[in-house]
């Protein structure tokens, strides 16, 4: 590993070329022999079964082929979803059993098959989980054609009343998918609160967001005979194999996904959700090609959220600071077909030293769409609670909110007492506030001003795990000198692609240039999903092994020596008479590695001002600090951050989805009502890689640093907007009327 550098050489991404001159083909553009086009109808009302669907006009109309519902669609292979709850038929009725045991079940066929087997099949039923759920399908030779006749199918519902108000329904909460954090209770903490010399004790609550990437979710599939092609845009395409095959009853090698290119996901694209079913159920259906391309509108009701939360967070301490008491509890959005359990408790069962922590994260089921990963899901929704509670104590205990977080600095893990792999979080918090200038920050509220303008000086601490999961690689150099590394992974704007032909080509001590990689496609070695900020460690391991396999049978066939200078790879292979030498691994995860905890940590700092008149909130500046292990390549970790960051500003200050609880729908689901941050939104931002060697984590040393750049962002700013303000905002987003 001495052959890799700790900070990889800042590179232009390979296909950033492509991406901006239009090369780059998304999964809608693959515009096959006799494509047809599909438009899906959505649900009106968010509970009851469907009663009549009457396709007559539609089926008359020009183009059309094919009209499909429950009624006269195929019967997928796959269990249909379980029936909805009404809300009468729970009221007073205790814990539901089971959803902790299936979301095991669920996670553990993930690690083993990588693959969940979805719980809403599209036409499965007649009935209804929430609005938005696609009931129907028209298929059509042209887009116009089906959208046209989509707009002629009648629907009639039996209606039920709808479980939409997540508060009012609190007390029927469940610990449905809380296995990456579950329940943990270690010490008294309510005894410890009760006679806690400093306490606080606030509910703060989050809204829904959702991931609006760039590119909608779409397909272009054709079943044809018994094999299917999916151009998909996925962060999974092994799962999506999986899937298909499994509902259609097919082998999965009859199976192929391709997704080489992905125009942004956030965890929106990690599921298989029911339109990639229903466009291959269309296609199965007419014989032809089929092009789903989802419009944004119905992107907001059927391809995943992050779920509203509702957090208690108590922390105690006694007067030194130091802390005695950690709860951090409540209740984030679920429902009946998906087992999505918004953890927001999993930092808090690791940032800091406490003898007494409780944490508990439950769903309440609702009629409302499932909530899927979003950006660090658990971490964000939670960190905003529980360091905004962090800066709360620092006020009432009059410590500085950088010196309360070394004072609580955890030297284990504090619940399971592992060591950590490693930890430079004391350097972030050091080389943070240095960039930051925070020595010139006063402590008390409203002190700090820019004429007429409030200025505000917040922080808060930034974390999220280093995991990996199984991959496999292969690799191939050529009697020409050039290497082709394949492996079935994604690259959705992180820099996979580049990071992972440089780490190649430093492994084998080839020229970047030699190296080719390739990805995106089901027929290479299997990779894990893209997500959970373990790409990096996962692919890269599998890619980091194969060329050091590679590289020994090099040395074998050159009689156990290095190239001597002068030599190449390519004159060695002729030597030899060999068109080319193969290289095979799969990289599964050290059972050594488990024996650490392993997190990437950093600290993060914004400035804002605060117009006292309007209440309108602009950030100043960002710096941000972060220790993730090795990098291994500057420019593309630095863009994963800044777009963290960029994210975090949004949630802190613009982003939220309304439902409407009357209706039981989304309502601001477009651009110009779902705000997202603009150029003109976003202040300079500093980012600092705290060098940080990790011997533990995994092979090449890379902790991950996809999804914690956003972590502590929306804390950081709710803390400097109350010290601009003296203003406590505990609920997001920040927006002018709650800081008036
Ligand atoms: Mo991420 S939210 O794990 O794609």
């Amino acid at each position: 590993m001495n052959d890799i550098p700790m900070i990889g050489e800042g590179r232009d991404r390979i296909d950033g070329r492509s991406k901006v001159t239009g090369g780059a083909r998304y999964a809608a553009e693959h515009n096959l022999d006799k494509i047809v086009h599909a438009v899906v109808i959505s649900a009106t009302i968010p509970a009851g079964r469907i009663k009549s669907i009457d396709a007559a006009a539609a089926k008359k109309a020009p183009g059309v082929l094919a009209v499909l519902s429950h009624l006269n669609a195929p019967k997928l292979n796959l269990t249909p979803p379980p029936a909805p709850k009404a809300q009468t038929e729970t009221q007073g009725k205790g814990k539901e059993g089971g959803g902790q045991q299936q979301a095991q079940q669920q996670q553990q066929q993930q690690q083993q098959g990588n693959f969940a087997e979805p719980k809403l099949i599209p036409f499965a039923t007649d009935q209804i989980q929430y609005l938005g759920q696609q009931i129907a399908v028209v298929v059509a030779e042209t887009l116009e054609q089906a959208t046209h006749a989509a707009t002629l199918v009648k629907v009639t519902y039996d209606e039920m009343p709808a479980r939409t108000d997540m508060r009012a329904l609190r007390g029927e909460a469940t610990d449905k998918g809380s296995t990456q954090a579950p329940p943990a209770n270690k010490g008294d903490a309510d005894a410890a609160l009760a006679s806690a010399a400093v306490k606080v004790d606030q509910t703060y609550t989050t809204p829904y967001h959702h991931h609006n990437p760039m590119e909608a979710h779409s397909v272009v599939v054709h079943f044809d005979g018994d094999k299917i092609t999916l151009h998909d845009s996925s962060q999974n395409i092994f799962a999506s194999r999986a899937t298909l095959a499994k509902a259609f009853s097919v082998p999965r090698e009859n199976v192929r996904v391709l997704s080489p290119f992905v125009g942004g996901a956030f965890g929106s694209k990690g599921s298989t959700w029911p339109h990639v079913l229903l466009a291959t159920i269309a296609s199965k259906e007419v014989k032809r090609p089929v092009k789903l391309w989802l419009p944004r509108k119905q992107l907001f009701f059927t391809n995943g959220h992050r779920p509203e939360t509702e957090q208690r967070v108590a922390l105690g301490a006694n007067a030194d600071g130091k802390l005695v008491a950690v709860i951090h509890e409540g209740v984030s959005q679920g429902n009946r077909v998906s087992d999505y359990n918004e953890r927001f408790t999993r930092p808090t069962r690791m940032l800091y030293a406490c003898d007494n922590i409780r944490v508990a994260n439950k769903i309440v089921e609702l009629n409302v769409s499932s909530g899927t990963y979003m950006r660090a899901p658990g971490e964000s929704p939670g960190l905003f609670a529980f360091e905004s509670a962090m800066d709360e104590l620092a006020y009432a205990l009059k410590i500085d909110p950088i010196r309360l977080r070394v004072i609580n600095h955890a030297d284990e893990d504090p619940i399971e007492h592992k060591p950590w792999s490693s930890k430079s979080l004391k350097q972030c918090y050091e080389q943070g506030a240095a960039r930051f200038g925070w020595s010139r920050r006063t402590p008390e509220p409203r002190s700090m001003r820019d004429g007429r303008l409030l200025i505000g000086m917040g922080m808060a601490t930034a974390t999220y795990p280093a995991h990996r999961s199984p991959a496999s690689a292969r690799a191939k150099m050529n009697d020409d000198g050039n290497v082709v590394v394949a492996i079935g992974t994604h690259e959705m704007g992180m820099g996979t692609a580049t990071v992972m032909q440089q780490l190649a080509a430093e492994t084998l001590g080839v020229p970047y240039e030699r190296v080719r990689f390739e990805y995106g496609d089901t027929t290479l070695p299997q990779a894990p999903i893209s997500a959970g900020s373990m790409t990096a460690a996962s692919v890269g391991t599998a890619v980091y092994q194969v060329m050091k396999e590679l590289k020994r049978k090099l040395v074998e066939l050159n009689g156990g020596q290095e190239l001597a200078s002068g030599d190449s790879y390519g004159a060695l292979l002729h030597r030899h008479y060999l068109p080319s030498v193969e290289a095979q691994v799969d990289a599964k995860p050290d059972p050594e590695e488990a024996k650490y905890a392993s997190h990437a940590f950093g600290a993060q700092f914004a400035e804002v001002s605060v117009d006292p008149d309007l209440g309108l909130v602009r950030m100043r500046r960002m710096v941000s600090a972060f220790a993730a292990g090795r990098v291994l390549n500057a420019k593309t970790a630095r863009s994963q951050y800044l777009g963290g960051i960029v994210q975090g500003i949004g949630m802190a200050l613009l982003e939220q989805t309304h439902l409407d609880k009357r209706i039981g729908s989304f309502t601001n689901v477009n651009f110009g009502e779902y705000l997202v941050p603009v150029n003109a939104d976003i202040p300079p931002i500093d980012v600092i890689m705290v060098e940080e060697e990790d011997p533990h984590v995994n092979p090449i040393g890379a902790k991950g640093i996809g999804e914690i750049g956003i972590t502590g962002v929306a804390p950081a700013i709710a803390n400097a907007v109350f010290h601009a303000t003296g203003k406590r905002v505990r609920d997001l987003p920040i927006t002018i009327e709650k800081v008036l």
